[in-house]
């Protein structure tokens, strides 16, 4: 049995979410579904809060940028060394922790293009001129590992890249080792971008795509109107009407030609977009507004997973986590546009707090990278291969001086 650290700060940028959890693998030599030990979320620091939202519409100095690298790796290890504090852990008791790093950039790879490059041979053509994905994430791990004198695994999303995957994506390991046993099945995790995942006990048959926004302009359009950061329970909302003019045009955004596998970013759905959005359609009332980017949320899910999945006929369960789960109206509108017998659950259901599933995903991605267990799905992700996703930064503890 293993206890693993996770930590997870996603698109919506609203605190960093840390749980630990206990890994057992199962007999296939492959971690079984995670059991949930405890989970809490903290705050980004005001001062380092604003340069990362900065940073995400490329308004930082690149020296200013070295310099947030370390200030996000502090942040993360004063969250994951408070929660070993809370929950009386010491050092060696903990295998390993995993995060990520907060991503500022993300771009996908043009599949169309990628067999131009697959002898090996033109390394740098791959990214010269963009065919392969590329991205960044942040929070330097070396802080993590020296505060916590435990392992620290980051930057899952490289090595997929390297094998011509798109990054992100990355539910659909989890979602394998969770779900095996009963696969067939959806996920589906609304953070600020949303995902969808085929999870099926055949790796093969395994699908990962982002479906598009989830909370990502709800929030925006929040903080725009009304200073909030999220449109609670998805109240506003569900006072206002849906949009068709506006509701039309968003139907029409480019992300929907993508073919899968996809990823979406702050650069298709974030704020210099609904900025946009606000300018062009500042008739519509406020509450209209959120009525119109909830439904077109609730829309892209459906769209994304009705274009793209071929067997969703044969698929009973569709089980959804992450923070939109809390927005009730989203739910009620997700429900009606899901295709008749596909029930809408959330991963409570499995005995993944919904809140906490990325988080568990990181930490479980982190176990397999330190036993050399493959961690990627290459048919959900588009890599050539299987690999074993993440960078490994040793603690202090270990060193034979
Ligand atoms: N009670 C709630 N009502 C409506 N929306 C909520 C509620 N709680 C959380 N959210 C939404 O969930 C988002 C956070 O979801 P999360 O899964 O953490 O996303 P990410 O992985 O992008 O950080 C918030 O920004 C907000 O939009
Ligand atoms: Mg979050």
């Amino acid at each position: 049995m293993a206890l693993v650290m996770g930590l997870n700060s996603g698109s919506s940028f609203d605190g960093i979410d840390v749980v630990l959890v206990e890994i057992v693998n199962g007999r296939d030599g492959y971690p079984a579904r995670p059991k949930f030990i405890r989970g809490t979320s903290y705050d980004w620091p005001g001062p380092v809060a604003g340069i990362v939202l900065r940073s995400f519409e490329n308004k930082v100095s690149l020296f200013e940028f070295c310099r947030l690298n370390y200030l996000a790796g502090a942040v993360y290890a004063e969250s994951a060394r408070a929660l070993m504090r809370d929950a009386g852990i010491k050092p060696g008791e903990l295998e390993v922790i995993g995060f990520d790093g907060q991503t500022i950039y993300q771009e996908p790879p043009v599949h169309a293009r990628l067999h131009d490059f697959d002898d090996g041979e033109n390394l740098v053509g791959r990214w010269l001129d963009g065919p392969y994905g590329c991205g960044l994430q942040i929070g330097e791990p070396a802080i993590v590992a020296a505060a916590c004198e435990t392992p620290a695994v980051t930057h899952f999303r490289t090595m997929d890249h390297a094998l011509g995957g798109t990054g992100a994506p990355l539910m659909q390991y989890l979602d394998y080792v969770a779900f095996r046993d009963i696969g067939p099945i959806l996920t589906l995790n609304i953070g600020g971008i949303a995902n969808c995942q085929l999870a099926h006990p055949d790796r093969a048959k395994m699908m990962a795509f982002d479906t598009g926004p989830g909370n990502v302009m709800i929030d925006h359009v929040m903080r725009a109107l009304f200073g909030k950061p999220y449109d609670k329970n998805g109240d506003v909302a569900r006072s206002g009407k849906v949009d068709q003019a506006l509701m039309q045009k968003l139907k029409e955004h480019d992300f929907f030609k993508r073919p899968v596998p996809r990823s979406a970013w702050r650069l298709d759905f974030g704020s210099s977009y609904a900025d946009w959005i606000l300018a062009d359609y500042s008739h519509l009332s406020k509450a209209d507004m959120l009525a119109t980017m909830t439904e077109f949320a609730a829309y892209a899910i459906t769209r994304s997973i009705t274009d793209n999945v071929k067997t969703i006929a044969e698929i009973k369960v569709i089980m959804a986590s992450g923070g939109g789960t809390r927005n009730s109206y989203l739910m009620e509108r997700l429900k009606d546009y899901m295709p008749k017998g596909l029930r809408l659950t959330t991963s409570n259901e499995f005995g993944i707090p919904p809140q906490f599933k990325e988080a568990i995903k990181f930490a479980t991605l982190a176990h397999a990278t330190v036993n050399h267990l493959a961690n990627n799905i290459p048919a959900a992700s588009g890599a050539v291969k299987f690999g074993i996703l993440g960078k490994l930064v040793q603690p202090p503890r270990l060193a034979k001086a």
